[in-house]
């Protein structure tokens, strides 16, 4: 039976165990360049399975938060091979996480001073981060404009682009589309953020579009098996709600399965909260069983609150890769710690978003 610290296939990428580096925003890019520091923060952490990056826009358009990446610029690429070469040189395999974030951004960070983009013109209940003086502070989102079918095509492309630039450019091991936590696709996914009356709208296969679309473009720029995806059938986060998550997330994956994905990078409950929420039951376990009935191979990959006894049932269990993301931050030798049963550091929430190597690239690894 297989434990945590094994090894595992999933797609192209071989992995050394089954702890994976969640995807983990630290608003440290300014101008959406990493900073040099990124490549020692990720090198620290390199012993994971897996390290997923932050989220990192796919485009200008695509930029919500102050002081996130993006792959979509030579500056950004050429600094994040410096990230890709420190984590490779120790061994450590890393995928980015491709962004659009949709609705959830402010005029200040779009293109010229413009709306947000939307399935639909519905302001989400959400705040995101700009940097005032210095200071990140935390703003309302600005009200979107809905996005015309005709500029759809440039949103694919757009994914297939900074997917091709990751792999061939700045030497990610491949790339995890985020379809999760209120952006863009799962925007487009959820009957509460879209109320379109077009081809991408309405239906379930309508609002699965775009997302089915991005993922089968960026699968044709750099293969399935260099492809992971990440969803979130249930969250709140950024205000995203569907009356009737499990045949619509069922749908998604019977699509997905025939890709020959790396991973599917299921977020359980609500992002960073309960796992289980009393209005939204979901079925974890039919929508992989959905998945494999539909011939999907992929490996299964689950998050939220693990900590070594649930991640070591859910391997048991048949899951087979574990996101943390807390602990990676305040934690470089996860891994480590989790095997000798060490004791975890303490994560310190003030310099999570934001800052320099405070709270970055100095927590303490066991001597
Ligand atoms: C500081 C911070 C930044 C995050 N940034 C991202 C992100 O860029 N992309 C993403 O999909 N999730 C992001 N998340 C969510 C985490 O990936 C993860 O789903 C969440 O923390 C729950 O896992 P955990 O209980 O192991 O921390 C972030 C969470 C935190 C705390």
């Amino acid at each position: 039976m297989s434990t945590l610290f094994d090894p595992v296939q999933a797609g192209d990428l071989q992995l050394a165990n089954r702890i994976v580096m969640a995807p983990l925003t630290r608003n440290r890019s300014p101008n959406a360049i990493p900073p040099d520091i990124a490549a020692t923060y990720y090198a620290q952490r390199a012993s994971a399975g897996l390290l997923i990056t932050e989220a990192t826009a796919i485009s200008h358009q695509g930029q919500g938060y102050a002081d996130v990446p993006g792959l979509y610029g030579t500056e950004q690429l050429d600094a994040w091979k410096r990230v890709t070469d420190a984590v490779h040189a120790e061994g450590g395999k890393i995928v980015v996480q491709l962004w659009h974030v949709g609705r959830v951004s402010h005029t200040e960070l779009q293109p010229g001073g413009g709306k947000p983009v939307a399935p639909s013109a519905i302001t989400a209940k959400t705040k995101t981060v700009l940097i005032k003086d210095g200071v990140p502070t935390f703003v309302e989102t600005s009200e979107p404009r809905a996005l015309d079918a005709a500029e759809l095509p440039g949103i694919v492309h757009a994914y297939a682009a900074a997917a091709r630039n990751a792999v061939e450019t700045a030497g990610f091991d491949g790339v995890e589309l985020h379809g999760a936590n209120g952006y863009l696709l799962d925007q487009f996914l959820k009957d509460g953020s879209n109320k379109r009356t077009d081809d991408y709208g309405g239906a379930i296969k309508n609002r699965a579009r775009l997302l089915l679309e991005s993922t089968r473009a960026v699968v044709d720029a750099v293969g399935g098996g260099k492809t992971g995806i990440r969803l979130s059938p249930v969250t709140p986060a950024n205000d995203v709600h569907d009356s009737d998550p499990q045949p619509l997330f069922t749908y998604v994956v019977q699509q997905l399965a025939p890709l020959n994905l790396a991973y599917i990078h299921i977020i359980e409950g609500a992002t960073g909260g309960p796992r289980e929420i009393a209005d939204r039951p979901f079925d974890y376990e039919a929508l992989k069983a959905a998945y494999r009935a539909a011939g999907g191979k992929a490996a299964w990959m689950v998050n939220n609150g693990y900590d070594r006894p649930l991640a070591e049932e859910a391997v048991k269990e048949g899951d087979d890769l574990v996101a943390f993301g807390k602990p990676f931050i305040s934690n470089p030798d996860l891994v480590r710690r989790l095997r000798e049963h060490a004791p975890l550091n303490e994560l310190d929430k003030a310099t999570m978003y934001g800052g320099g190597v405070k709270g970055y690239t100095d927590y303490p690894a066991l001597g």
